[in-house]
């Protein structure tokens, strides 16, 4: 069965559309995201883009702020030390990767850990590891809200992660290891958590042999065609994170978007299967959304 993301999102975005109109109606501001991009990677510019377009789609304000790749780590500290201090901006990002010249842990450190709704400061990453209310980066955050959608239980199954990034591996390997007691606000109802997680990397041996003993396997790796159907075992759930262009002389924009997964042949094996695109991908920006949301709704009060 394919994990259809983009119904999902679709469904969620509807949902958080009611309560951006009910926000409206009882007179109260209007929630602000601003997203910062510095330079001209166009993946980043994609991403910005359907980012801000999702959130004009739900009644959310957003702001793009571009700046170029000649900025100064001091003057891009400066935006982000203006944005925690502007009290009509809910929450922010500062888009990812950044220039060379630019440490990307002081950026995201100074970043007030109540506006990061990527979750990515040492504060919110802290908090969700013990448990504590945080704001959970985008695409665990999707993932989540994806399994719990299709009522994809977790306990006692064994997750395997591909992939040890602060963005996506360490954070859904803590989510999915948790006591679902400390489920995060927001997040659907169903208890995911309480499973046994393995984190695998570029340096795992015999990687092929780990994912066979999965029950859940989470790609997040970035390379093409990673997990084949012989490293599937019948009727495991398989998350595919990867989006990797592949050049394509055929398609109208001159390449085409692939997964981490061998998908042609891996999904007749699995369960349940998430697609690019249209899987996790659709989840991550509506994440976004619900992070802004909940930002929010705590910095009104
Ligand atoms: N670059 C790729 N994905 C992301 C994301 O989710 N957030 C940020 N800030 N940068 C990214």
């Amino acid at each position: 069965m394919i994990l259809d993301g983009k119904q999902i999102a679709s469904e969620i975005r509807a949902e958080l559309r009611e309560q951006v109109c009910e926000t409206k109606a009882r007179g109260l501001r209007i929630p602000k995201l601003a997203v910062v991009i510095v330079g001209h990677n166009p993946a980043s510019e994609t991403y910005v883009a359907n980012k801000i377009k999702a959130c004009e789609e739900i009644g959310i304000e957003a702001e793009r702020i571009a700046l170029e790749d000649s900025v100064s780590e001091q003057q891009l500290l400066e935006v982000v030390h203006q944005l925690n201090n502007d009290p009509s901006v809910d929450g922010f990002i500062v888009q990812l990767p950044l220039p060379e010249h630019i440490a990307e842990t002081t950026i995201l450190s100074a970043i007030d850990y109540r506006k990061d709704v990527d979750g990515l400061t040492p504060e919110n990453v802290g908090r969700t590891v013990q448990g504590l209310p945080s704001l959970v980066s985008a695409t665990p955050r999707g993932i989540r809200e994806l399994l719990a959608r299709y009522n994809i239980v977790t306990e006692g199954k064994h997750v395997v992660v591909i992939g040890r990034s602060n963005i996506v591996g360490k954070p859904i390997a803590m989510l999915l290891m948790q006591r679902p007691y400390l489920s995060l606000p927001g997040m659907s109802a169903a208890s995911l958590g309480d499973a046994t997680v393995t984190i695998c990397h570029s340096k795992t041996r015999d990687l092929a042999a780990i994912c066979r003993t999965a029950d859940i396997i989470i790609v997040a790796a970035g390379s093409p065609k990673l997990l084949t159907a012989d490293m599937v075992k019948e009727g495991a759930v398989v998350i595919d994170v990867g989006i990797n262009r592949m050049d394509d002389p055929a398609s109208p924009r001159g390449y085409r978007l692939v997964g981490d997964v061998d998908y042609e042949h891996v999904a007749p094996k699995a369960a349940y299967i998430s697609p690019v695109p249209g899987g996790v991908g659709p989840m991550t920006i509506v994440s976004l959304l619900q992070n802004t949301l909940q930002a929010y709704n705590e910095h009104i009060r």
